[in-house]
Formats: structure tokens, C-alpha cells, sequence
């Protein structure tokens, strides 16, 4: 049985639209192995398709088509931690599963960057798939057959902390509100600010922050796909973030707050709490730079799945060089 840990991944980053992602510390968790039929559970009572059409097994089956296999069928259990439409990356992991599980079954014929590939050519864009894949920040160009990528790891004293509403927003919804054409004023305004985030980020001068995050290419579209989202946005800012950002096509809203500014995810409960806006959940989130790691495993399902990211054979697609890559946590 492969077991699979996939993290959360919070995309475009405000100005870097389509262009940058980074993965967070809160995790999907994937056990796959080869069987006759499609047997497909949900470890954690989330309702995930159970036939053909499931992500994970798509996405397997894909990988085997690539490389000149069939895939009998398939046996998976899912643990989605990840919240599905929220902005926060829920399809990219299944997708990311998929490819990952699949190419551990086969020996790994794959490397890296054909897995990127695939994955973004499945998914349509590369900010969520290729930090899932490999963790960091990563800044991406998918020129519709590649994506040319580089991945940073981070290591800052920020904290991100996500705040998720009780609503769904489907990204084909999110990415239809965007007008087909914008200024060239607008490009300017949208390409410094994606350059400023990631040099600001990996530098440490988080006062840019803020700055870097104002977009003219999607999030005022956004905005009125998501109810109080600006309200959301003031409470972060009065508390002390560097800064707020609709995280991929949203709902999510997303914080960079000081590691050091201790309170602020508690802070943001009660105070939303007191707008009347309990149905946000705030998650309190530090950056993954390792990406989807795997290891063979007995099956575990729910109650042993966290030890199958400790595995000393633990393979981490984010390292380096992929094959083959031995990784302790
Ligand atoms: N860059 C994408 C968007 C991320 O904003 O539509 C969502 O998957």
C-alpha cells in the first residue's frame, strides 16, 4: 500500500496570478494500491465520488496511459482534511495523489518535472499543483505543454493564517467573473507586485507585503463572489497582518501575520466572531517545504495515516534530485 501526504496550497499569492503558490502545513492523506475493481472510501465521512470519475483515480489512470500501462483498478482511502472549493488547493491534491501514488506503483518512471507537467495539464494551471508536488513557494510559467518552475523553501517567521467561510466557490465560477482583457496599465501594476512578493518573502522585508499583494487582475472581480470578504480584510489589517489576499480563486482569505504576533489566529476568532461572521473557521498555518511525500505502508486508514510521512523510506517529490530521494522529516 502506498500512503500519501499531500499538503494544502494557497495560490496567486494576491498579485501573481496563475503564477505563484505555496504549500501549507495541513494535510490530505492518500493509501493507494493496484486491485481489480475500483474500491474508493473516504476515511473521514467526506463525500468523495466512489467510481470513475473520483480525482485521485483520474489522475492515476492518466499517469499509467503516459506510460503505457493499464491501470486494473484501483483501491484508495481518503482522508480530505483540505476543504474542497475554498481556495486552499482540494483538487490539486487529489490530482497531485493521483500522479504521485501512481508513479511510487510503477517504480517511479516519472521524474519531477514530467510530473508537474501532468499535473498541470490536468489541472489547467500550475500555482496549485507544483507547490503540492514540491512544496516552498514555487513561481511558475505554464506555457500550455510545460511549465518551467523554480521552488524556494522558506524559512520566515511568518505565520499564514487561513480564514475559511461556510461557502463553497467553484473555481470555474470564480475564474468566469474576470474580464478577457485588461490595460496595460493593469499588467504593470499586477507584474511588480508578483517580482515584489516573492523577493520581499524570501528576503524578509514584509512591510512590502502589503503592497505586493494589490491586484487589478482578479481579486476586485472576486470580491463580490464573497460575502464580507472586505470585512474579513479590515479585521486582519487592524490586528497587525502584513497581508490579506483572497487565497486562490477563494473563498478563502488569506493573513500573513508576524510569527511573532502571537494571538493574532485567536484574535481573528473573536473578532469575526463579534461581526457575526462564526461561520469562518481560522486555521493558523505554517509554510511546507518538503511538498507530497509517500512511503510504502500496511494499511493504516485513519489512525496510523500521520505516521506515513515519519517513515525513514519517506520519499519527498520536493527534494532536488527525485529519484531517488530518502527524506527523514
Ligand atoms: N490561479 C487560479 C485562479 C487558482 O485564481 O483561478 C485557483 O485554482
Amino acid at each position: 500500500m502506498i500512503q500519501l501526504q499531500i499538503p494544502a496550497t494557497s495560490a496567486n499569492l494576491g498579485a501573481g496570478f496563475d503564477a505563484l503558490g505555496l504549500a501549507l502545513q495541513f494535510y490530505n492523506y492518500v493509501e493507494m494500491e493496484e486491485c481489480d475493481t475500483i474500491d474508493i472510501r473516504s476515511a473521514d465521512g467526506t463525500s468523495v465520488p466512489t467510481d470513475e470519475t473520483n480525482l485521485v483515480y483520474v489522475s492515476a489512470k492518466d499517469l499509467y496511459e503516459v506510460c503505457g500501462k493499464k491501470l486494473p483498478g484501483l483501491r484508495l482511502v481518503q482522508t480530505n482534511n483540505i476543504p474542497m472549493t475554498r481556495g486552499l488547493g482540494s483538487s490539486s491534491a487529489c490530482i497531485v495523489a493521483g500522479l504521485a501514488g501512481a508513479n511510487a506503483l510503477l517504480g517511479e518512471p516519472l521524474g519531477q518535472d514530467d510530473l508537474v507537467d501532468l499535473a498541470a495539464q490536468i489541472e489547467g494551471h500550475p500555482d496549485n499543483i507544483a507547490p503540492a508536488l514540491l512544496g516552498g513557494i514555487v513561481t511558475a510559467v505554464f506555457d500550455g505543454r510545460k511549465v518551467h518552475w523554480v521552488k524556494q523553501e522558506v524559512y520566515t517567521k511568518l505565520r499564514f493564517v487561513a480564514m475559511i467561510p461556510d461557502f463553497e466557490l467553484k473555481t470555474e465560477k470564480a475564474r468566469a467573473c474576470l474580464p478577457a482583457e485588461v490595460s496595460h496599465r493593469d499588467a504593470v501594476y499586477n507584474l511588480s507586485r508578483a517580482a515584489l512578493f516573492s523577493a520581499s518573502l524570501l528576503t524578509g522585508k514584509f512591510n512590502n507585503l502589503r503592497t505586493a499583494v494589490h491586484d487589478k487582475l482578479h481579486q476586485p472581480y472576486r470580491m463580490a463572489l464573497i460575502p464580507h470578504a472586505r470585512d474579513v480584510f479590515d479585521i486582519a489589517y487592524t490586528h497587525g497582518a502584513y497581508a490579506v489576499y483572497i487565497s486562490g480563486a477563494g473563498p478563502t482569505v488569506m493573513a500573513i501575520a508576524d510569527e511573532d504576533n502571537t494571538y493574532f489566529a485567536g484574535k481573528m476568532r473573536f473578532f469575526l466572531d463579534n461581526a457575526g461572521l462564526s461561520g469562518w473557521q481560522v486555521h493558523d498555518l505554517k509554510i511546507d517545504n518538503s511538498g507530497c511525500q509517500w512511503g510504502w505502508g500496511a494499511p493504516t486508514g485513519e489512525t496510523q495515516r500521520q505516521a506515513a510521512a515519519s517513515e525513514t523510506h519517506t520519499q519527498s517529490l520536493g527534494q532536488d534530485s527525485f529519484l531517488p530521494a530518502l527524506r527523514t522529516p
